[in-house]
């Protein structure tokens, strides 16, 4: 059986991506604000090298496989704070965990970014730049520049433009690195799930009741008419970091009830 680690577990769809791991009979290290084996705050410097460092130590240095789950939704105030855990918060986490799952000669890892990447128009191709060149405190004072701006102004979501962009970013970095020698010459494949609206407490709020949203009222189309489920997406993070999962890297799947294709279904 193998060791995971994954990132968010204590909620939504990290939490059910690490059950359902466990229950696959799987060592499971979680990393999360809290309630997780390796207690860490992705959103900074510190946190990061916190997470890795705790990770490779409780793993004994060799991983089968990493799941960068945790973020944050466009309902966060603070753009600049999306920019970082959303963006920097999983791909430090990768880059530091890479030796790990180099080790094994077999590593998986999967990235969950957004389909809002695909079907918000909200992307700023500038704070992109910046995030996929590393210049986090750029990237930071860029993300909260725009949110002054009135023409970002979303009503309930402040940090939309920010939301959708560090997961284009991620997205990109994805299918950036996945094709490097590093990754994929060392058998360590990395590919990126974009779930759609799924009803976990980023979407709902902490007390929100699933039973309140309607998904023929959502803003963008639900073509199969309901929501997803933490389940949903748990499903394809363990196929992503099963060893037979051998000849694909660099994918972004949609996991969205068909809103990505009923919005641009001329894309591929
Ligand atoms: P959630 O709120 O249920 O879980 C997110 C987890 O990430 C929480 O346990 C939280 O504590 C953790 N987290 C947040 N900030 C952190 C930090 N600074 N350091 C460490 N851990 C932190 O939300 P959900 O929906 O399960 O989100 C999982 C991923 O899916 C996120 O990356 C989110 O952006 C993405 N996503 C969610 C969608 C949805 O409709 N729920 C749609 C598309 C993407």
């Amino acid at each position: 059986m193998g060791t995971f680690v994954v990132t968010g577990s204590a909620s939504g769809m990290g939490a059910a991506g690490a059950e359902r791991l466990r229950a696959a009979g799987h060592e499971v290290i979680g990393v999360d604000l809290r309630s997780a084996e390796v207690s860490a705050d992705l959103g900074t410097d510190e946190g990061r090298r916190h997470a890795v460092a705790e990770a490779l130590a409780l793993s004994g240095g060799t991983l089968d496989g990493v799941a960068a789950v945790a973020g944050v939704g466009p309902s966060v105030p603070d753009a600049a704070a999306v920019a970082s855990v959303n963006y920097f918060g999983a791909v430090a986490l990768l880059d530091g965990l890479r030796p790990a799952l180099e080790r094994h000669g077999a590593g998986r890892a999967v990235v969950i970014t957004s389909n809002s990447a695909t079907t918000v128009p909200a992307v700023d191709e500038t704070l992109a730049e910046l995030l996929i060149a590393g210049d986090e405190d750029a990237a930071r004072a860029r993300a909260a520049a725009a949110q002054r701006s009135p023409a970002a102004a979303v009503p309930g979501s402040p940090s939309l433009s920010a939301y959708a962009t560090s997961k284009f970013a991620l997205a990109r970095w994805v299918r950036h690195t996945a094709v490097t020698p590093e990754w994929a010459r060392r058998g360590i494949l990395l590919n990126a799930i974009a779930p759609g609206a799924v009803l976990t407490p980023l979407m709902t709020g902490a007390t929100g009741a699933a039973e309140d949203f309607d998904p023929d009222a959502f803003p963008t189309p639900m073509p199969l008419g309901t929501f997803g489920r933490p389940a949903d997406i748990a499903f394809w993070i363990e196929q992503f970091l099963r060893p037979e999962a051998r000849f694909t890297t660099g994918a972004v799947l949609c996991v969205d009830g068909g809103t990505d294709a009923a919005m641009r279904p001329d894309a591929q």
